[in-house]
């Protein structure tokens, strides 16, 4: 009778985190209001992404953004869409967006402990032909009161209290993870809300895809060459893995999450240090990797570890399955 009570007996995102925040006995429900403030952006976004060929969102806003890449009308919406929300909720101190170039300490009169770093929307490239794309956060606290400055979040990934992102596919799914194991919620649109659908997500300690862009294979380094050339062309008899790359930070790495395999964005030639921003896409994905028991890598340290020295910093990566993630550390390590 277990799936005819769930159907009845809904677990949504607030009641799951309240249950979670109950067993902290200091907590006194402020992560809570700040997750539903997330929550409400993400509904909105959705709505908004559901939308863009309707509502002639689709398109370049004509301006460019700190790192010089185009920002689509999208982008800006959602970039505008978390600020206000973040700031509302009355729960956090400094924002950092990959759309603005500084951090925004919230004014005093609606301050609270949590810094939020945030990829408003990821895989902006893909809205045009309609592919999934998605929204990346992670969270910092303050562990003291002060006044808040970026040095609050130029801290290693590890700080992080909790993480998640949200794709806006198929489906509209929440993954979340506040360190106690990884959790997803799918977004009812008839109830409005996110419902428990994947309790206690773990990757498969082993995978057979991977994913990565190809098109940079010129310019890898040895040990991405050398794996990438192992899943293709296996010498230990098992057989070569699909390669699977969607463009979609966010919708890579929930494929990875669920049927296991690895990610890679590794340094190149042109880019030594890749391209993927550190405080708002590596941490929060390699936080949630590591919490579905996964290990996220820079092809030199725990991706966790780092630490970046500016905002927008970038760093090589690559996460996934335990086993999968194993093999590439020792092709580096070989490396010397
Ligand atoms: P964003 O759209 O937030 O700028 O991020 C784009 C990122 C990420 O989503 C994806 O993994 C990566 O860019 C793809 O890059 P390539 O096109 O170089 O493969
Ligand atoms: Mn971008
Ligand atoms: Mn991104
Ligand atoms: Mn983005």
């Amino acid at each position: 009778h277990g799936a005819d009570a769930n159907r009845t007996d809904l677990m949504t995102i607030t009641r799951f985190v309240l249950n979670e925040q109950s067993k902290h006995p200091e907590s006194r429900g402020d992560f809570t209001i700040l997750l539903n403030h997330i929550v409400l952006g993400c509904k909105f976004v959705c709505s908004s992404v559901n939308k863009a060929g309707l509502a002639k969102l689709i398109g370049l806003a004509g301006e460019t953004n700190v790192q010089g890449e185009e920002q689509k009308k999208l982008d800006v919406l959602s970039n505008e869409v978390f600020m206000k929300a973040l700031k509302s909720s009355g729960r956090t101190c400094v924002l950092v967006s990959e759309e603005e170039e500084e951090a925004t300490i919230v004014e005093p009169a609606l301050r609270g402990k949590y810094c939020v770093v945030f990829d408003p929307l990821d895989g902006s490239s893909n809205i045009d032909c309609g592919v999934s794309i998605g929204t990346i956060f992670g969270i910092y606290a303050l562990k003291d009161v002060h006044e808040p400055t970026i040095e609050d979040v130029l801290l290693p990934g590890k700080n992080m209290v909790a993480a998640g992102y949200c794709m806006y596919g198929s489906s509209c799914t929440l993954v979340l993870s506040t360190g106690a194991g990884v959790n997803g919620f799918t977004l009812d649109p008839s109830l409005g809300e996110f419902i428990l659908t994947h309790p206690d997500i773990k990757i498969p300690k082993q995978g057979k895809i991977y994913s990565v862009n190809e098109g940079n294979a010129k310019n890898w380094d040895g040990p991405t060459a050398a794996y990438v050339k192992k899943c293709k062309f296996p010498e230990d008899g098992s057989s070569p893995k699909s390669l699977r790359y969607i463009g979609s930070m966010v919708a890579d790495i929930h494929r990875t999450l669920l049927y296991g395999g690895i990610f890679l964005y590794p340094a190149d030639k042109k880019n030594p240090n890749g391209k993927l921003r550190i405080l708002y896409e590596v941490f929060p994905m390699s936080f949630l990797m590591e919490q579905a028991g996964g290990q996220a890598f820079t092809g030199k340290e725990r991706a966790l570890d780092l630490v970046p020295n500016k905002l927008h910093d970038r760093s090589p990566i690559v996460l996934g399955s335990y086993d999968d993630v194993e093999e590439i550390k020792a092709l580096y390590a070989a490396e010397g």
